[in-house]
């Protein structure tokens, strides 16, 4: 592992560039600066720099071209963009075109400090988990909070699949939602209980290897089966028995492997590459992903024997924003953890308004996000008690206002709106409004009775 941290600064601002570059020198980073795009890819490929600043808006090519560029060139190294409130909405895109994080004009050092030493800090665990038997309860959550029915419900059924001791399981649902939370959960459920001794939890990333390596990393090897073998070598399926084997991101596994593993599955034995013996596998296998498998199924681009195979049992987890009175509790639990990790113990909690911006936020990010935005408030806000004015625009961008009814006057935040999500709401206060009244809650939404009954029943807001 490297020792001085690097960081390389690209924004066509020098006052930015200037106190960026003082501060985090001065924290004892190695840092690197430039003020035009042109050359800064062969800049940054010669710098090898942990982290990348990059200004969203600049003179062509900007910081997402560049974000592009250095994904293409498979450079590793994180990339971290700077926004202005306006770009807020791309900071969105380059997060899912694998941005670590974004920092949003006009920032505090410590923020920045803060966010670039989480990014290494997050992906040096990911290299280590990678590799490494690990049991990693520290930084995930034990317990899984949420009131919502939807919550409730995986819960029970999480503990008859734990009950049953199931051998495989998948679980999906969009970045951030909880997929690791919940296979924690389940192995502890199967696993630690009852247990003194400890069960292994290995947690094997399957985007973040080439296909070779991920397939010697979980069958291990015979020596001298290929030119790198100098001793035989456990995979990971041997070392994760009496326990469980989580596989995250199986979508990304190439179909090569996919019959691999959809074998091991069902045969419940591995052979290593270039042994000769079949070894019987004793560990749960939980796979994640936030793709859409069955249609990636539909698209051949994941096998459909596998896929039927590991949906077996099948958990979903629901993004945020559509269990909202999760929110509540979760920003709770998320505010005693970082007020007792910061030594906070003044900062009591939040205003009714702003759990309400809380709640009624889109939360693209889902519990991730939730969780990221309570640290930067504990550590960056000297207040007892979080209000509206405590949450960045960017989160309260797709919430309502509690002021005079919208009409034609109504302005698009300049972060975008959830509209779907929007529309739903609305009608059910409407609904609620009007108890219930179909006719009338039509008339104050100036729809027709047809096509407000088409909504409720679209997104299930019939009253119980
Ligand atoms: N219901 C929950 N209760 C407590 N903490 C939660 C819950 N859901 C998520 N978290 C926390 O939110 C963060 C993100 O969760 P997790 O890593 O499980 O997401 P994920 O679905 O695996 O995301 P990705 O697809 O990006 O890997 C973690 O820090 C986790 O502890
Ligand atoms: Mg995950």
């Amino acid at each position: 592992m490297k020792e001085t941290r690097k960081v390389f600064l690209l924004d066509d601002d020098d006052l930015i560039i200037s106190m960026l570059s003082r501060s985090l020198k001065k924290a004892g980073f190695d840092v690197q600066t430039d003020t035009e795009s042109g050359g800064a890819l062969q800049k940054i490929k010669s710098f090898n720099p942990d982290v990348v600043m990059l200004d969203i808006k600049m003179p062509k090519p900007d910081g997402m071209d560049i974000l592009r560029e250095i994904q293409d060139s498979q450079i590793e190294t994180q990339v971290v963009m700077l926004t202005s409130d306006d770009t807020a909405e791309t900071a969105v895109t380059a997060m899912k075109l694998g941005a670590a994080d974004y920092l949003t004009k006009p920032f505090h050092t410590d923020e920045v400090k803060i966010v670039i030493d989480k990014v290494i800090e997050k992906e040096r665990l990911k290299q280590e988990v990678q590799f490494l038997r690990k049991a990693y309860s520290e930084f995930v959550e034990k317990d899984i909070i949420g009131r919502s029915e939807a919550i409730r419900g995986l819960l029970e059924k999480v503990d008859r699949i734990a009950r049953a001791r199931v051998n495989n399981i998948l679980i999906t649902g969009e970045s951030g939602t909880g997929k690791e939370v919940v296979a924690r959960h389940i192995h502890n459920l199967m696993f630690e209980q009852n247990s003194t001794g400890h069960a292994p939890f290995i947690t094997v990333n399957c985007a973040a290897m080439p296909e070779s390596l991920l397939e010697s990393e979980l069958f291990g090897y015979i020596k001298g089966s290929f030119t790198d073998a100098k001793s035989d070598k456990k995979g990971l399926f041997e070392l994760a028995s009496g326990g469980t084997i989580l596989l995250d991101e199986i979508g990304e596994m190439k179909m090569d492997l996919q019959s691999k593993l959809l074998r091991v599955l069902e045969d419940r034995t591995i052979r290593r590459i270039g042994g000769k013996s079949e070894m019987p596998i004793d560990a749960t296998v939980i796979a994640t992903t936030n793709k859409n498998l069955s249609d990636a199924v539909g698209k051949s681009e994941f096998r459909k024997d596998l896929f039927f195979r590991l949906s077996t049992f099948y958990l979903h987890i629901i993004p945020l924003r559509e269990r909202r009175e999760d929110v509540a509790p979760l920003a709770d639990h998320f505010l005693n953890i970082f007020t007792a990790k910061y030594n906070n113990p003044s900062l009591k909690g939040f205003t009714p308004e702003a759990m309400q911006v809380l709640t009624s936020a889109s939360w693209p990010g889902n519990v991730r996000e939730l969780k990221n935005l309570i640290e930067r408030i504990v550590v960056l806000e000297t207040t007892d008690m979080i209000g509206p004015e405590h949450i960045p625009g960017w989160i309260t961008g797709g919430t309502m206002s509690n002021g005079p009814k919208p009409s034609n006057g109504f302005r698009l935040p300049d972060a975008g709106i959830d509209l779907e999500n929007l529309e739903k709401n609305l009608i059910r206060q409407a609904l609620e409004k009007a108890e219930y009244n179909k006719a009338l809650a039509a008339k104050m939404l100036n729809m027709s009775y047809d096509s407000l009954r088409y909504q409720v029943k679209k997104f299930g807001l019939e009253s119980s």
